[in-house]
């Protein structure tokens, strides 16, 4: 089978051709999740009809200057109507999980339950689940994959205020009600990193706010807090009866330093993982909760030095410590790209997220790029993360939530993605190694994404499908890629037999 599949002539693995010597042959474990992803903006479209409200990524695109071409996610893959040709696409690659997520102003239009609920986007959402369970697909569902309300945004200023976790809370629990006899995998949050940078400080995301120095921060503090709050509503009222899961999705890349021998880079770059990843994972999957200490103590250091009071990072009382701590059923992890990091001190002046971090960050200039400018394909970084994971949290159940690789928006579009082979490829090998060589407990593997999309700021013009879309045709035909018949064939093998 292997023979069949990945030595014949028609694939070029590049790089990371099987018939290396370090290539593994051998099947995931049984059971083993094969899944593919999407998100509410980025597939739907459907933006304003059914009594949909308004999210902060549609006032966003619709704000000039902040998405690439003027792109928005107003028809997007269409989705909304084109759902059930989406379940016949997974059908016919044999997968057996699909992740999605909620739009909250879909269900809540003003945020809120007491603004009313907008019945039509909750038949929506249950008209997709049962066509999946219909099709003997399992449905996991994100909660918040970035489209807020945008009245939340409005009367709070979002994820910097407190008052969004009893609102989040409320959302999710009425989530858990109305689906949860159903979905038994939820995940809280899709990668609050990205939520808090992109949004919160750079603000090249929606709602596009440039930080000074803590914005960064209270929105992860506030996510934080909702998170912890919506697993505590599942685990007190709804586990018993569901029997379901309840995890969030952190991002991280792998990063190397630049010299291993050199102490200071080996420190700056578990450092970058303390920010990337520790934020997130140490209050949640650590017994002693809380930030990193390593987070804690230089950016109070900075803060001190640029004349604030008081760290810029908050603080958790005791009772939140102890109350987020443990929040977790699994370790679900959206992983990409690595990256080469060098101590540099900074002078301090600056404050901000990335001044707070004291590295430089670099590639290797033989690491195959993708059309993102962040992401290169280094199949090791994903073994070597895993392990990290494995030793630094608890050895978690972990779940692959996302990996994935882009290429150029092209007419005709490219189907021959040979890039996106090589790197599944590589990837995918290198979690069998991580399952096998060093017992880390991998739970499931989910391609991103199922067709090509809304790629946020960078609209229509990179693709991350398996599957093209047309956007230029009303009808947004999909046509699978190469990739799709690979990825179809590692599923039916549960990976790489002899
Ligand atoms: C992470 C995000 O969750 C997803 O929305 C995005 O499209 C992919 N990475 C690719 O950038």
């Amino acid at each position: 089978l292997l023979s069949e599949m990945v030595l014949g002539a028609q694939y070029d693995y590049g790089a990371y051709d099987p018939r290396r010597d370090d290539f593994r042959k051998g099947t995931f474990p049984d059971g083993f999740i094969w899944s593919t992803a999407t998100a509410s903006y980025q597939i739907e479209g459907a933006w304003n009809v059914d009594g949909k409200g308004e999210s902060i990524w549609d006032r966003f695109s619709h704000t000039p200057g902040k998405v690439d071409r003027g792109d928005t996610g107003d028809v997007a893959c269409d989705s909304y109507n084109k759902y059930r040709e989406d379940v016949q696409l997974m059908k016919a690659m044999g997968l057996k999980y699909y992740r999605f997520s909620l739009s909250w102003p879909r269900i809540f239009p003003v945020g809120t339950r007491a603004g009313g609920v907008n019945q039509a986007g909750v038949d929506y959402y249950n008209n997709v689940i049962d066509e999946l369970l219909a099709n003997g697909i399992t449905p996991m569902v994100t909660l918040y994959h970035w489209d807020l309300p945008q009245a939340l945004q409005d009367r709070y200023g979002g994820w910097v205020n407190e008052a969004l976790v009893q609102h989040y809370r409320d959302y999710a629990t009425f989530a858990f009600q109305t689906f949860g006899d159903r979905v038994k995998y939820w995940i809280t949050f899709n990668e609050p990193w990205a939520v808090c940078v992109a949004g919160y400080e750079m603000g090249f995301h929606a709602p596009g706010i440039q930080g000074s120095g803590n914005s960064t921060y209270l929105c992860g503090h506030t996510i934080l807090k909702a998170h912890a709050s919506a697993w505590h509503s599942y685990d007190q009222t709804f586990r018993s009866v569901q029997g379901g899961q309840v995890s969030i999705t952190l991002s991280c890349g792998w990063t190397e330093p630049f010299d291993p021998d050199l102490p200071a880079d080996v420190i700056a770059a578990d450092r970058d993982l303390q920010f990337q990843m520790g934020w997130f994972a140490h209050p949640i999957y650590t017994s002693q909760g809380d930030y990193p200490p390593a987070m804690k103590d230089i950016i109070l250091q900075k803060s001190l030095a640029q004349g604030f009071q008081e760290s810029r990072l908050p603080q958790f009382t005791a009772a939140e410590i102890a109350s987020i701590s443990g929040t977790y059923d699994f370790f679900g992890l959206n992983h990409y790209s690595s990256g080469i990091a060098m101590d540099k001190v900074s002078t301090g002046q600056d404050p901000n997220f990335w001044t707070d971090q004291d590295l430089e960050s670099t590639v290797a200039p033989e690491w195959p790029q993708a059309a993102s400018s962040w992401l290169y394909s280094v199949p090791w970084g994903i073994r070597r993360l895993l392990r990290y994971i494995k030793q630094n949290y608890n050895d978690p159940e972990i779940y692959i939530t996302e990996n994935g690789w882009s290429e150029e928006e092209a007419d005709p579009p490219i189907l021959e993605d040979t890039g996106r082979l090589c790197f599944y490829m590589g990837y995918i090998n290198e979690v069998l190694k991580a399952i096998d060589l060093d017992g880390v407990n991998v739970r499931a593997y989910t391609a991103w994404s199922l067709m090509d999309n809304f790629e946020w700021a960078e609209g229509y013009t990179e693709r991350f499908g398996l599957h093209s879309v047309d956007f230029t045709d009303p009808n947004r035909p999909r046509t699978p890629k190469q990739s799709v018949s690979f990825y179809k064939d590692v599923i039916a093998n549960n990976g790489f037999p002899e």
